[in-house]
């Protein structure tokens, strides 16, 4: 499995707890994780255990309580709030649950909108976005509003605008959940493709075990507590 030194995405120690006093809430028991270019990486675990929150402060999005985040070795914390705006837009590629789409504006316009905000030509913009939607075999939709678009149409779109950011990780909270067995199927071919061949990590939280097909990689939440299979029990979950 490929595994060069440098991860394009680190989590050292990283821990979360919601709220303070009795309130306290321990989402994220700290955590040692590391995301490199070219592979699949699953996570999976039940309803509430820490999955999102782990994904999410790998995403960039929430402030870790421990530990601390590294891009491509180079430590997060401690950068100014503009400087780390800029690594989440161009470092990272979410695809959340909620598509995050604008509903009114077309495929095209919704991929190209991260390249406005980072100041590229109206044509640089069309060409990079059309690109991106090729990538995702969503080339004959570029015109097509958001809204008219169905749930696995809206998710490649979704997968498109992270990819025309060029973001070295791509991370995926349940990006086959509400889409059908094809559609889904699609999707995580897609993302397959875009760690072999674009050599991209890609990080995916699912409860679906057809994700598993894809992995080269599954680390495991219980109750806040991430641990890393074993390849040979991964393999043996792949074929079960
Ligand atoms: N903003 C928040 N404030 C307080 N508690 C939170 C917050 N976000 C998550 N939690 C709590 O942290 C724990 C982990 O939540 P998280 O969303 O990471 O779970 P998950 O594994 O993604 O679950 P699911 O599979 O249902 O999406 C839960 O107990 C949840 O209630
Ligand atoms: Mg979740």
């Amino acid at each position: 499995m490929p595994s060069p030194a440098l991860a394009a995405l680190e989590g050292r120690g990283i821990g979360k707890v919601f709220g303070s006093g009795d309130l306290a809430v321990r989402a994220l028991h700290p955590t040692d994780v590391a995301v490199y270019r070219r592979e699949v990486l699953v996570i999976m675990g039940p309803s509430g255990s820490g999955k999102t929150t782990l994904i999410s402060i790998l995403g960039l999005v929430l402030t870790p309580t421990e530990g601390e985040v590294l891009v491509e070795g180079k430590r997060v914390a401690g950068a100014s709030a503009d400087a780390l705006a800029q690594l989440r837009r161009d470092r990272v590629g979410l695809i959340f649950q909620q598509f995050n789409l604008l509903a009114g504006l077309s495929a095209l316009e919704n991929v190209a909108l991260p390249l406005l905000l980072r100041g590229e030509s109206a044509k640089d913009r069309a060409a990079h976005a059309r690109r991106a939607l090729d990538l995702v075999a969503m080339g004959d939709k570029v015109g097509a509003k958001a809204r008219l678009l169905s749930g696995g149409q809206q998710q490649r779109v979704a997968i498109a605008r992270a990819l025309v950011a060029d973001a070295a990780v791509l991370l995926c909270d349940e990006p086959t959940a509400s889409l059908d067995g094809r559609t889904g199927r699609d999707v995580l071919d897609t993302l397959a493709r875009l760690a072999r061949e674009q050599d991209r990590a890609v990080v995916i939280v699912t409860h679906d075990d057809r994700v598993l097909r894809i992995a080269d990689r599954l680390i495991h939440v219980e109750d806040g507590r991430a641990t890393e299979e074993a390849p040979s029990d991964l393999r043996s979950r792949r074929t079960a």
